[in-house]
């Protein structure tokens, strides 16, 4: 990655100019800069989430003016800069009480925990589930997110602090999975039972373990490959391990309608102001994001981070 000076033009018709006061980092970053998802052009940019304020706009905006505080997450790569053009129509406008950096940091995994707790797999009360990266930027979120719902949630780390991070976010039961088997542990947890879910991030390392963690008729998500891409696998799996059910969603499909965008926005933002905690853990200035994507690949970070043009 290289800092460069571009010219990013004006606003057109229904665009906006936004001046970026902070950068969220996502792990699909990593995907965008190593290959593993292809850039729409190259040389380009990377990044999908950022806040900040509305500085011009073009013709036929109504929306949004001058001035306005907003942010975005769920749109083509390219929030690794100081200014940038988007369509008015994947904006959200942030309420007073949530700062930028903030909404920097959670507007992409906050709207991720929303889908998949209320719209992928609608977690009820009393149910126990099992999260992945627990104490991963979407996963701090979740663990909070999981116990305001009422359910009891295991969740997976590569450490001890980490297991005493993710407990402190509401995580009931920790496993370090570096050095314990979790398939185990949730049959243990469970009375031998498993769950009706599991979310998985991890991908490669946890595949084959997670569907052998779900009951009979239960739901993998699997919706990240932070350790590698799962394995192909036959379909006939899904009968052998017990009726099994496998999604692999993206957050872009759930917040395609803009009326969509609002509304998973509008439930992140209350789960905010009744007390959920974005945990920027770390920051960077905007230029140092190779060191950022080191320090996330290397599991170096914890909740989220922010990069700072
Ligand atoms: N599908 C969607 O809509 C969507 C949206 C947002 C995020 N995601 C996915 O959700 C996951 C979490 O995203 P995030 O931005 O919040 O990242 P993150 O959880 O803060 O960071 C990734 C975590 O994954 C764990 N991990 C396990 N094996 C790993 C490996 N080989 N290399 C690196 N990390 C490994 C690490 O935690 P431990 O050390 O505790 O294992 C690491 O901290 C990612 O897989 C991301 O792609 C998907």
């Amino acid at each position: 990655m290289r800092w460069e000076e571009i010219d990013v033009g004006e606003p057109g018709a229904g665009e906006v100019l936004l001046k970026q006061t902070a950068v969220g980092l996502n792990f699909i970053d990593v995907y965008h800069r190593s290959g593993a998802y292809k850039l729409p052009q190259l040389p380009g940019s990377i990044g999908m989430e950022a806040a900040g304020v509305v500085e011009a706009v073009g013709p036929g905006v109504t929306e949004f003016k001058p001035g306005d505080r907003v942010a975005y997450a769920g749109y083509a790569p390219g929030a690794y800069t100081e200014r940038r053009i988007m369509p008015d129509h994947r904006l959200v406008p942030v309420p007073d009480g949530i700062e930028d950096n903030q909404a920097a940091a959670m507007m992409l995994q906050g709207m991720t925990t929303e889908y998949l707790l209320c719209r992928t797999y609608p977690v009820k009360a009393g149910e126990t589930v099992l999260f992945h990266a627990a104490a991963g930027g979407v996963g701090l979120i979740a663990c909070q997110w999981l116990k305001k719902i009422g359910a009891t949630v295991i969740g997976t780390v590569g450490s001890d602090e980490k297991a005493e991070l993710a407990k402190a976010h509401g995580c009931d039961h920790t496993i370090v999975y570096s050095r314990e088997n979790f398939v185990e542990r949730v049959k243990e947890i469970t009375d031998g039972k498993g769950v009706p879910v599991v979310y998985d991030s991890v991908g490669k390392d946890t595949w084959e373990g997670s569907l052998d963690c779900l009951q009979q008729r239960g739901l993998m998500v699997s919706f990240g490959a932070a350790s590698g891409t799962p394995p192909d696998f036959s379909v006939n799996t899904l009968q052998f391990k017990g009726s099994l059910y496998v999604t692999r969603p993206t957050m872009l499909h759930y917040v395609a309608e803009r009326s969509d965008l609002l509304k998973s926005a509008k439930t992140l933002f209350e789960m905010v102001r009744n007390g959920l905690k974005v945990e920027v853990n770390q920051s960077y200035a905007l230029k140092d994001a190779a060191q950022a994507h080191r320090d996330l690949e290397a599991r170096k970070t914890t909740g989220s981070t922010i990069l700072l043009p």
